[in-house]
């Protein structure tokens, strides 16, 4: 797969392959996922460090080819609808925005979101699935469709699928896939003291 040769992480020190190998995926292809890998992906989430260890994360998700899927899919903004047609799993990840035995405000609920996502992208990497995060979508939709509780809260979409040759997508998301990732410097965000 040419794009995933092109967009592995160039990095300057040792750092972990499956990090350097993780990449918001646009082209899949149209092999499902099954529920087997799909419950080792969401369990990698759960082992997630978080606040209080409360798990404020909640992931909603439908395989493609069912009725679930169209109505997640049309939560999307038109940017995100058309390369996420053969993605195998889309979600909406929620948080529950108070502490379950206080009630009292969780602060680091979408924190703790991200940490348990992106345990969930490695681990889908590490079974060469591509995952990509989107925040491009009607929240108001996804809580009417979703029918949430006032204290939770939508904060982003996840495609999960099987890469596909970068062809099969149309501009600009072909040029996209095609195109290196890089980063700021290190020294740009950490700073000794
Ligand atoms: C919270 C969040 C929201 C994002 N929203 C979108 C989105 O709506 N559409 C999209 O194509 N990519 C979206 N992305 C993907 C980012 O553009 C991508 O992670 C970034 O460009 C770095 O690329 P990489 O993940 O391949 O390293 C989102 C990523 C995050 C973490």
């Amino acid at each position: 797969m040419q794009s995933k040769l092109i967009k592995v992480a160039n990095t300057i020190q040792p750092v972990l392959e499956l990090i350097k190998q993780r990449w918001s995926a646009r082209s899949f292809n149209k092999q499902a996922i099954s529920q087997e890998e799909f419950h080792t992906i969401m369990e990698a989430a759960t082992w997630a460090a978080s606040a209080n260890n409360e798990q404020p994360w909640m992931y909603y998700y439908a395989h493609n080819n069912t009725e679930s899927f169209s109505k997640l899919w049309e939560c999307l903004v038109d940017g995100n609808k058309p390369w996420t047609k053969s993605a195998s799993v889309l979600m909406i990840a929620c948080v529950r925005k108070t502490f379950e035995k206080t009630g009292k405000n969780n602060g680091s609920a979408e924190h703790d979101l991200g940490m348990a996502s992106s345990q969930l992208l490695l681990q889908a990497t590490s079974m060469n699935i591509y995952g990509h995060i989107m925040g491009g979508f009607d929240r108001i939709k996804a809580k009417e469709l979703l029918n949430l509780d006032d204290n939770i809260v939508p904060v982003n979409m996840i495609a999960l699928g099987y890469l596909a040759e970068a062809d099969q997508l149309e501009e600009p998301y072909r040029t996209r896939e095609l195109t290196g990732r890089n980063r700021k410097k290190v020294e740009e965000f950490s700073f000794e003291l």
